[in-house]
């Protein structure tokens, strides 16, 4: 069986990340989506509802295993208990390549049996990142077209207070 992860922070989940998932469940048997548990990027969301809105936008694919869940420490260590010999990855613009070439190395390092697959992001969601949502979400903006529809109304209240 072929496991692979997708690491995060998913603070949301776009529709970007979800084409992603989506993608990449139809390439390996079980797909892990994993929300690092990370304070240093002070997210707006909690784990907890990081987690769950996720959950509640991925939908049931047939011949995938989608299972969402969240992470500390080391994305190479976390892939090892999980048994993912994969790491996932969205790649959207040139910019973004520098950074993910040095973290797949540096995970291919710590841990020898882990190769990343990048799958490039559908042109529609190029310029999507969770920090935009973010941003037109606290300003009252309209998200409908960056976020899961069902999601949307829970990520606008928190946005706006
Ligand atoms: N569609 C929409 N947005 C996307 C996207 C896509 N396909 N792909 C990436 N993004 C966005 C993300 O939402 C994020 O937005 P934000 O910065 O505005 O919040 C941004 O692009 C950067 O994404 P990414 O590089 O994947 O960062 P991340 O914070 O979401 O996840 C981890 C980073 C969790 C993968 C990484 O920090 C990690 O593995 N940490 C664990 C510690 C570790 O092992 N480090 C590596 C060894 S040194």
């Amino acid at each position: 069986m072929k496991t692979a992860v997708y690491p995060g922070s998913f603070d949301p989940i776009t529709n970007g990340h979800l084409d992603v998932i989506i993608r990449a469940a139809n390439v390996f048997d079980k797909l892990v989506v994993a929300v690092l548990n990370n304070a240093n990027k002070r997210p707006i969301f909690t784990v907890e509802e990081r987690v769950e809105f996720i959950r509640e936008s991925v939908p049931k694919m047939p011949s995938c295993e989608i299972i969402v869940t969240s992470f500390d420490g080391l994305l190479a260590d976390f892939a090892q208990e999980t048994g993912a010999t994969t790491v996932v990855k969205g790649l959207r613009a040139m910019s973004d390549f520098e950074y993910e070439f040095q973290q797949a190395l540096a995970n291919r390092k710590m841990n020898h049996r882990l190769d990343t697959v990048f799958l490039m992001t559908s042109e529609k969601y190029m310029y999507l990142s969770s920090s935009l949502v973010r941003e037109i979400g606290r300003h009252g903006g309209d998200i409908s077209d960056f976020v899961p529809l069902k999601i949307q109304k829970r990520v606008l209240e928190k946005l706006s207070k």
